[in-house]
């Protein structure tokens, strides 16, 4: 079975987190897989519209945490390239989240063009609880997004917040009862599938365009931060304890530059 599922609905492409046992926590295949989707939906012309959901109670926790304690991130790392793939799809993307949304979960949503989340919804973008920084862009984008404030907020204290929490910051659009999410988030999908294509593109791109620079820097800065914080003692001690199911303690340590 496909961790990552596609399906093509008259011109929306239905692209799935499909790992539910595990909140659909996202593996280095479902990496590259999700990045594969993105680029044939791109290249495809019967995709006007990408639709990212999960399967199951959960759009997803973030990246897996085995994969995180076991594998580093270099050149053959998958995660860059969907970095790369998902803040340079020039197609609309419409997300529909239910359940947890972590970590990338979160951040992802800041790529996308349009985000619906149900009253289940719970946010989180807890990087510096796991021993991480910021990534995606977030550290450029969140600021201008949720105002310095909140992003602080949400970056550092690294807290799960709600869908209405998540509306007001301006991370999504609407927060509706979980029998209407897929509803409205399609129906939402089905406008933009019916509108000008080329239109669209360029309104898109033009929406990017004046930050596309200082966000493909701040990418790349924050990766390479990632990275090192990735192979340091704080993300093993976090990452330990959460399969440990203990709380991690962080007292041992020292701040270093
Ligand atoms: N990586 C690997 N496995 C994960 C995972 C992750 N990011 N998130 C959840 N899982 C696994 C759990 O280990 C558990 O596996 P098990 O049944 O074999 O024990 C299963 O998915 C269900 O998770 P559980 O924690 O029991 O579900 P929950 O509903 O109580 O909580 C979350 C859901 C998402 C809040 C919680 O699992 C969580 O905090 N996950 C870690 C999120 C995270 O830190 N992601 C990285 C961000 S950079």
């Amino acid at each position: 079975m496909s961790h990552i599922k596609t399906e093509n609905k008259d011109g929306i492409l239905f692209l799935a987190f499909n790992r539910p046992d595990k909140k659909n926590a996202i593996t280095l295949d479902m990496y590259r897989a999700f990045t594969a989707a993105l680029k044939s939906a791109q290249a495809d012309a019967a995709v006007r519209v990408v639709l990212v959901h999960g399967e199951g109670t959960a759009f997803t926790a973030g990246n897996d945490l085995a994969d995180f304690l076991s594998v580093p991130i270099d050149e053959n790392s998958p995660l860059p390239p969907f970095l790369d793939a998902l803040t340079h799809f020039e197609k609309p993307l419409v997300a529909a989240v239910t359940g947890p949304a972590v970590g990338i979960g979160t951040t992802m949503l800041l790529h996308c063009d349009l985000a619906y989340c149900d009253t289940t919804a719970k946010f989180a973008m807890p990087f510096t609880n796991l021993g991480l920084v910021p990534e995606g862009g977030s550290s450029y984008l969140l600021p201008r997004i949720a105002g310095q404030a909140r992003a602080a907020e949400l970056l550092m204290l690294g807290d799960p917040f709600s869908g209405a929490k998540a509306k007001e910051a301006g991370l999504i659009n609407d927060v509706v009862a979980p029998e209407k999410l897929m509803e409205t988030a399609l129906a939402a999908a089905k406008k933009l599938a019916a509108q000008p294509p080329t239109a669209l593109r360029l309104t898109k791109s033009l929406l990017k365009r004046w930050s596309r620079e200082t966000m493909d820097r701040a990418v790349s800065a924050e990766l390479d931060i990632f990275a090192q914080q990735l192979r340091g003692p704080e993300a093993k001690e976090a990452m330990t304890a959460f399969f440990e199911k203990r709380k991690p303690d962080f007292s041992k340590f020292k701040q270093s530059n």
